[in-house]
């Protein structure tokens, strides 16, 4: 069986051939991350217009890398939501017409889904149940996965996600957009322990997060360094942040882990790429002895691939394919 995998639910453009349940036989993505970065973040209007443009060469590209035309595909797989509203309505719709003029069915799939499967596009898949970290740009979410399609979402952040966070405290130390590379980069020169920002664990056996006040700490941090006339130290900024963020992230999730008496621990999404929260999070789960499964980084930030996976998995369940489906904002899981 080979589905196609479209995505635009931000800035990314993407598309990926998958065969069967775990072969990915090519995954395409545009960036607009150079379009956006002037502007320190993503520009909704703009994002929209760049995914018109990119829909059909990434779609087209990923057909030609798979060596297959979109006769030989089964099923075409699309991000329904959540996402921003334009960019969800230029992939979703392509896709839509794409099956309706070649009579391929479709199905839309929640991102924070494809999300929590990416891992399953790795040799060493997880059994079911497992709990899920899924950090990105729009969320950071823990979830119970007791299949391919039931999910139970058991704690959120109550404020900004934690690729927010990493972005937001990256414009105000100057780097561009996205900022979570750029921070983790200039983290491994710097000292974790410099600066004690907050770590916020909200109330007792919470699993929400909250990171908003994070962002500030190191804001007022800096403006009373500048006070002072201090130069700033960006890496020992950018590593002491870094620390606060990831533990809570780990802290938390072996918690759920803890609290569902599951034994394994998935991450997905752009921030799971972060090499000391993939570091923290294995030392941790080695001490609880609990099986961690991690997908290479470009599978954890956006893609193609993911929303096949899901896709196929989903349409195994319910294989109707009706065309009044619309996109939505915010995630169904
Ligand atoms: O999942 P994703 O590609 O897009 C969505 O938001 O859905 O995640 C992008 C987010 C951005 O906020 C980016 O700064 C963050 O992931 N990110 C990182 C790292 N790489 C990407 N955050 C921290 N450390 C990284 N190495």
């Amino acid at each position: 069986m080979l589905t196609l995998g479209i995505e635009s639910s931000c800035d990314d453009t993407a598309a990926a051939v998958l065969l069967d349940t775990s072969t990915i036989l090519s995954s395409v993505l545009t960036s607009q991350d150079k379009i956006h970065t002037r502007f320190g973040g993503v520009v909704p209007e703009l994002a929209s217009r760049c995914h018109l443009e990119s829909i059909v060469p990434v779609v087209n590209e990923a057909l030609v890398r798979a060596n297959v035309t979109l006769r030989d595909i089964d099923l075409i797989s699309v991000t329904q939501g959540p996402g921003l509203i334009g960019s969800l309505l230029v992939g979703f719709s392509y896709a839509k017409a794409l099956s309706f003029v070649s009579n391929i069915p479709y199905v839309g799939v929640d991102h924070m889904a494809g999300h929590i499967l990416s891992v399953f596009l790795e040799e060493d898949k997880p059994d079911f149940p497992f709990i899920a970290l899924v950090v990105s740009g729009g969320t950071s979410s823990i979830y119970r996965a007791d299949s391919f399609t039931q999910f139970t979402l058991l704690g959120r952040t109550r404020d900004d996600a934690a690729g927010e966070a990493f972005d937001k405290v990256a414009k105000l130390l100057g780097f561009s957009y996205p900022g979570g590379p750029a921070i983790s980069g200039e983290a491994q020169q710097g000292n974790a322990k410099a600066i004690k920002f907050p770590r916020s664990w909200l109330e007792v056996d919470s699993l929400d997060f909250s990171f908003s006040g994070l962002k500030t700490s190191v804001l007022n941090h800096c403006n009373r360094e500048k006070q002072k006339n201090i130069p700033l130290c960006i890496a020992d900024i950018c590593a002491s942040f870094q620390e606060a963020a990831v533990e809570v992230l780990v802290e938390k999730t072996l918690l759920a882990a803890s609290q569902q008496s599951v034994n394994r621990v998935v991450l997905g999404g752009g921030v799971s790429a972060n090499p000391r929260l993939r570091e923290l999070m294995k030392d941790r789960c080695k001490e609880e002895r609990r099986e961690l499964f991690v997908p290479r980084p470009a599978y954890c930030t956006d893609n193609g691939a993911m929303i096949a996976i899901a896709g196929v998995h989903s349409h195994r369940e319910n294989s109707d394919c009706t065309y009044n489906l619309d996109v939505y904002t915010r995630s169904t899981l």
